[in-house]
């Protein structure tokens, strides 16, 4: 049984914060003390940074990445009437985006490694389809190639939901740049994190680029005009200025997130476990690593009664959501996305995991098969 002090958590911002404080601490007083707390030199340092890092033009920091698919989708004139094509399987802010304009989603089931399946798309487009949201769960990139090549023959704008995939890549494409525009969140939680909600798009349209940054400010053309109304999503000051600070890190944050991977990989032999193997055409920044078991359950116990903390995304899909009742989807709709909330279990993968906590993880999971199945 473990106990408090010698447990692995699922996440751990507490180390995070040891690490950056004597460096963050001067920054953010600089910030403070300046009194520039809304836009300022840092956001736009932000959007340099991450425009150049996500290979686009143009980058446009938020409040969320719940923000970065919802202006996404009225950018591009979605709205009342309209269906956006998206996975089930998704934290719900895909879904809960596009229900917010005022379309309606249609959901197409994932393959084994929990990304839309391409070839179910096609089947799925309507008269009224507008888009196609794929969602880069897991911080594994979609086969992007078809999606796209849908896209074009139908006539279809492609928003990427990225907000688990900063930096992942398909083939010499970053996530962000391959479809119309990229919608990433910068959550606590991500791999690279604010202190608070923030998010931004990524687009190479500057029209599409003017727009968002007039809609994040209330349509303010100027100071005084204001041609369409908007809303208020622009990201603090404060956390562009940790963001520019955590940006200089995540090719660290991220390769530690590979090697976790790669010791997970190369070392847990649980016959019954399905880990998606990194394809060829990939570059996965494993923001969760995700292993899928008919034992789920007692395996979640067992590395939690073992001190090990676990979680699972997602439990309950999309469509089987009470929220979701009015959209007329039913148990056995999507098959692999309903028999995946069952079996997936996501396993701790930070950067501040040691070899210690690996080698644990690794032990717990093989010494469960033997003793228990
Ligand atoms: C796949 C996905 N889409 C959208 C979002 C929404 O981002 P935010 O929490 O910044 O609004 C998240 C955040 O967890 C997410 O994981």
């Amino acid at each position: 049984m473990g106990n408090s002090s010698n447990r692995i958590p699922y996440v751990n911002l507490q180390a995070q914060w040891k690490e950056e404080k004597d460096d963050l601490l001067p920054i953010i007083e600089k910030v403070l003390s300046c009194g520039q707390y809304v836009g300022g030199e840092e956001l736009d340092k932000f959007e340099k940074n991450i425009a150049k890092l996500c290979g686009v033009k143009y980058a446009t920091g938020l409040n969320s990445g719940t923000d970065a698919l919802i202006f996404a989708l009225h950018l591009y004139g979605i709205g009342k009437g309209d269906e956006v094509i998206t996975p089930p399987n998704s934290f719900i802010a895909s879904t809960s985006a596009i229900i917010n304009v005022g379309a309606t989603p249609v959901f197409v089931d994932v393959l084994p490694d929990q990304n839309i399946d391409p070839l179910k798309i096609e089947a799925a487009i309507t008269m009224n389809t507008k888009a196609i949201m794929p969602v880069h769960l897991t911080g594994r990139i979609c086969d992007m190639e078809p999606i796209i090549d849908i896209a074009k023959r139908n006539n279809l704008v492609v928003i990427e939901d990225a907000a688990q995939a900063i930096g992942s890549q398909y083939k010499d494409q970053t996530s962000g740049s391959i479809g119309n525009i990229g919608c990433f969140s910068t959550h606590p939680l991500k791999n690279l994190n604010a202190c608070g909600d923030a998010g931004f798009l990524t687009t190479n349209d500057e029209i599409i680029y003017n727009q968002s940054k007039t809609l994040r400010n209330h349509g303010m053309a100027n100071r005084n005009i204001v041609n369409h109304f908007g809303t208020v999503s622009r990201m603090d000051n404060l956390q562009a200025t940790i963001l520019n600070y955590r940006l200089s890190k995540l090719e660290h944050v991220i390769q530690r997130r590979r090697d976790n991977a790669k010791v997970f990989f190369d070392e847990i032999n649980m016959v019954d476990l399905y880990i998606p193997e990194e394809k060829t055409y990939e570059f996965n920044t494993y923001h969760t690593f995700v292993v899928q078991t008919k034992h789920r359950d007692k395996l979640k116990e067992y590395l939690f009664s073992s001190g090990i903390d676990t979680a699972i995304h997602y439990p309950i899909p999309i469509h089987l959501q009470p929220a979701s009742k009015k959209l007329g989807y039913k148990e056995g709709d999507f098959p692999i996305t309903e028999k995946q909330s069952k079996q997936i279990l996501t396993l701790p993968i930070n950067q501040f995991l040691s070899e210690v906590d690996l080698e644990r993880i690794v032990s717990v999971i093989n010494k469960f098969e033997k003793d228990f199945l």
